[in-house]
Parts: structure tokens; C-alpha cells; sequence
């Protein structure tokens, strides 16, 4: 039986099954709309669709089914990742209409060859651009293929997904990740004047090689500067970076570059977004208060270790929304919404060599003014540590890890910490959010989390209302039976 301990209560995952990366995230006629990868059938069948849920304020949800699954030849295998853009005015009612664009997948061997002929790669692959609209952000109208393979450059494998559009200096731009025939990573760049018809624009291009793939693309602009963020895939993994299969970050352009007037970028500009072991495909957007906000797909396809453990019924979950914003030397700070300040209950100060003992499982932690090393123990079971110049997470019980295994990275001073726990998901912000983590951690099953430090600093422990477990018990009653597989069978793409 699952551990009741590793439920999530303010992160968002699916109510039961499969879930990857987020998608169409946008703030529409007032309300927050997040769509995810969601495939009931997984890994029985790789069909991926839209599931939705809804919000007036982050932390708040209502699970909205899914609205968008495969239902043309071109999106046969999976209606994959995109992004969602509001139409000012341009729904019949006056009001603003959502539209979204997609990725329709199909694995598409020639009829008469044998699938095996093909390596779905440089042949045998369709990644078909797709749009479709609402009015309500639930129901959606005809689906409409804009762009096929053909009219991809040439110079592009099969592999082109991720639409991500916005509007720039007078026109709709969108970008595209690609994988290159010479097996690398790359962005296609399009551009249109009313959303429907595109024109090739060129393609971003690393100065040396960098990863085979690049997925999910994103622009992210902060006070005037501009990133281009890409999930890539291929990084070798490093003794102080790159510690994932896969590891998503952001180009930081030079001042006043765009990234519509970038053909070459300086791959040695990298910055990775999250350190921690699940962490993949993250899509950002800008809600209705101009706030640039990150949400990362807490989850990942690693082929050490499993975020199913003992039959858990749904797979992976949603970094908490994440504000961006720019610190002086370019790098980006991420922290999470201030709504979720809402959550917490009465905080309770600790001080170093204190165990405290919360109310449940759900926390939210700060230490301010740390003046040097130290350790924060959960349960005995999970670290957060700063040492020797490093700052990282240990598992002291390997069962907790599911295979994961313990990680830092150099950090030359830590001044404050905050850490998220949610069940099984956590979460770690270091100095203002320059240095993130986000873990899973199959935690002891135990009513109420123990905590302790050893850190010299100011420390506040708040408990964290639960405001998901409703809402997925009764959208987990709607769902389809469940395929999940065991322990082992995690995962093969
Ligand atoms: C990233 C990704 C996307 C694709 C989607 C399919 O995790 O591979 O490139 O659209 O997942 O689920």
C-alpha cells in the first residue's frame, strides 16, 4: 500500500496516472488556467493529452478534466506540449479568446515498410503545429494544423515540437525546439500577423554542439533583458552541474539583445534552472500583473530511480509556481508565488539544536541571517545541508531515495534558506532563490514531520493548509481504472 504521508496538499499533480510537462499556462479572463502532459494509459500505449486545472488565485484548484486530447490523424499519438495566448477582444462576445498551440504527435512508419525500417528520428516521425480556441478555456473548437514537417527547414530532423508564441515589436512570434540532422540541439523561430499563417524566420543555433535535442522552448523578458530558455537533452552529467539525464536552464543574452534577432547563441551563457533530481520541461508565462511566473514538471524519464514507489496511483506532480525576477548580474531569482503565504498556519521559531515537531506533514520553512555550516534534518530520514562550500540534499534512508542519490553544488556563502515540504515533494530556495532544488522524498509514514537544526540563523517553521485533497479525491472517483505499472518498469521512451 502507498504511504499516506507522501500526498501532496498545495503541489499539483494528476488525480491518478501519468503527468509531465506543464503546459498552456495563462491567466484567462481573470482565471488561472494550467494544462499538463497527462496519459491514463501510460506506458501501455504513449498518448499523451491535455488535462487541465483551473485557479482565481495559485493556490486554490479545481481540476478541470481533459480538454484536449488526440483526435485528428495529425495529432494521433499525442497531443504534446504547447503553450496557450490570449486574443485581446477577439472572441464573438467582445471578450478575450484563448487559443492554444500544440505539438500533434504521430510515429508515422510509410504504409507498406516495415515500422522496424524506420528510426523515428530522420524518418518515420510527424511533429504537426496545431492551434485550436476557447471561449471558456474548458471546451475548445476545431483543431487547425498550421505547420507540417515540410514546412520545417530542411536542415531539421523530425524532431520539432514545443510551440511557444507571443507578440513582439509589431508581429506574433513563435518558437519551436528541433533536433538538427547533425544531431544537435536548436530553435526554429516563425513569425506571423494574425496568429494563423507563419513564416520561417531562422533558427538558434548554439556555437558549439549542445545536447542532441532542444525541447519546450521559452522567452523569458525582465527588465529588459531577454533569456531564451530551452530543455535540453544530452548535457553530460557533471561532478557540479547537469546531475540529471536532462536538464533544463536558460541562454542569458547580452544587453539588448532579443531573442527574434539571435541566430548564434553563447552556449557557455547556460544557467540551469533547478539542481534537485525532478525537475524537466518548466514553461513560464506572464499573468494579468506582469509577473514573469515558472512552473517546472516536478518529475523527469531517469533510469535510476522511480517516482512510483509501492504503487503509488499518480506519477510525478507540479513545482509550486515560481516568480522570476532579475538579479543585478543577469542571473534569475526564482521563489515561490506570495500567495502561498495564504497556506501557512502559526509559525513557530526554532533555533539551532531544536526539534520541533509540526502539525502534519505540510511545512514551510525559512531560515534568515545564517551565519555558516550546518545541517536541517526531516524525520532522520532527509538532509538539507550547507558544508565544506557546498550546499545539497542527502537521503540518510536509501528506501526514501527510490534511488536517488545525494547531490550538491559549490555555494560560496548561504545567507537564507526556505524549504517547501509537501508530502513527498520538496522544495529548497537558497540565497533568495538563486540556487533551487526540487526532490522527491518517499518520507517515513508518520502523522506529523519532525524537524531539526543545527544551522546558526533565524528560523520560522509554518504548518501548510492542505488545499488539494478534496479536489483530488473527487476528480480520482471521475478518472479511468488504472495501468500503473510495478516498481520497475519506469519509463523507457
Ligand atoms: C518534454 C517532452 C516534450 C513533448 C512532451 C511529450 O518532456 O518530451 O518535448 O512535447 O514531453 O509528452
Amino acid at each position: 500500500m502507498p504511504n499516506k504521508s507522501w500526498e501532496v496538499g498545495f503541489h499539483l499533480r494528476s488525480p491518478r496516472n501519468w503527468l509531465n510537462d506543464p503546459n498552456g499556462l495563462c491567466q484567462y479572463r481573470g482565471t488561472y488556467r494550467f494544462f499538463y502532459q497527462y496519459d491514463h494509459d501510460w506506458p501501455t500505449v504513449d498518448q499523451k493529452a491535455w488535462g487541465q486545472f483551473s485557479s482565481p488565485d495559485l493556490v486554490h484548484w479545481t481540476y478541470e478534466g481533459v480538454p484536449i486530447e488526440p483526435s485528428i490523424d495529425e495529432d494521433r499519438h499525442g497531443v504534446f506540449s504547447g503553450c496557450s495566448y490570449v486574443e485581446r477582444g477577439a472572441a464573438p462576445d467582445g471578450g478575450d479568446l484563448m487559443r492554444v498551440y500544440y505539438t500533434g504527435n504521430v510515429v508515422a512508419p510509410v504504409p507498406g515498410h516495415s515500422p522496424k525500417d524506420f528510426d523515428y528520428v530522420y524518418a518515420g516521425r510527424e511533429g504537426n503545429t496545431i492551434t485550436a480556441t476557447s471561449e471558456d478555456g474548458v471546451h475548445f473548437g476545431p483543431k487547425q494544423v498550421l505547420l507540417r514537417n515540410s514546412d520545417y527547414p530542411e536542415e531539421c530532423s523530425c524532431h520539432v515540437r514545443d510551440p511557444k508564441v507571443w507578440d513582439q515589436d509589431g508581429k506574433r512570434r513563435m518558437l519551436l525546439g528541433a533536433r538538427h540532422k547533425d544531431t544537435r540541439g536548436m530553435c526554429l523561430l516563425f513569425e506571423s500577423d494574425n496568429g494563423i499563417d507563419w513564416t520561417f524566420s531562422h533558427a538558434i543555433n548554439s556555437e558549439y554542439a549542445f545536447g542532441y535535442v532542444w525541447e519546450c522552448p521559452n522567452i523569458v523578458q525582465l527588465d529588459g533583458h531577454e533569456y531564451l530558455a530551452i530543455s535540453p537533452q544530452g548535457l553530460p552529467r557533471l561532478r557540479d552541474r547537469w546531475f540529471n539525464r536532462w536538464t533544463p536552464g536558460y541562454f542569458e543574452l547580452e544587453d539588448g539583445q532579443k531573442v527574434i534577432e539571435t541566430e548564434v547563441i553563447d552556449e557557455r551563457t547556460f544557467q540551469q534552472w533547478d539542481f534537485g533530481h525532478d525537475f524537466y520541461a518548466p514553461q513560464t508565462f506572464v499573468d494579468d500583473s506582469g509577473r514573469s511566473i515558472l512552473v517546472g514538471w516536478m518529475g523527469t524519464f531517469d533510469e535510476y530511480y522511480t517516482s512510483v514507489p509501492d504503487g503509488l496511483e499518480w506519477w510525478h506532480c507540479m513545482t509550486v509556481p515560481r516568480v522570476l525576477t532579475r538579479r543585478a548580474d543577469g542571473h534569475i531569482l526564482q521563489n515561490p508565488i506570495p500567495e502561498l503565504k495564504e497556506l501557512r498556519g502559526a509559525g513557530k521559531p526554532f533555533d539551532e539544536g531544536d526539534e520541533i515537531t509540526m502539525q502534519g506533514r505540510l511545512a514551510d520553512i525559512v531560515l534568515t541571517d545564517i551565519t555558516g555550516e550546518g545541517v536541517l534534518t526531516f524525520d532522520a530520514s532527509f538532509q538539507v545541508f550547507y558544508g565544506d562550500g557546498r550546499l545539497g540534499i542527502r537521503y540518510l534512508d536509501k528506501d526514501a531515495a527510490a534511488g536517488r542519490k545525494d547531490r550538491s553544488i559549490p555555494l560560496k556563502e548561504l545567507h537564507d534558506l526556505r524549504i517547501l515540504v509537501d508530502g513527498s515533494a520538496v522544495e529548497i530556495y537558497a540565497n533568495e532563490g538563486a540556487e533551487v532544488f526540487a526532490s522527491r522524498w518517499f518520507c517515513p509514514e508518520r502523522p506529523n514531520l519532525k524537524v531539526s537544526s543545527s544551522f546558526e540563523a533565524s528560523g520560522t517553521a509554518y504548518p501548510m493548509e492542505n488545499t488539494m485533497a478534496d479536489m483530488y479525491e473527487d476528480a480520482a472517483s471521475k478518472a479511468p481504472d488504472l495501468k500503473m505499472p510495478g516498481w520497475n518498469e519506469t519509463i523507457a521512451r
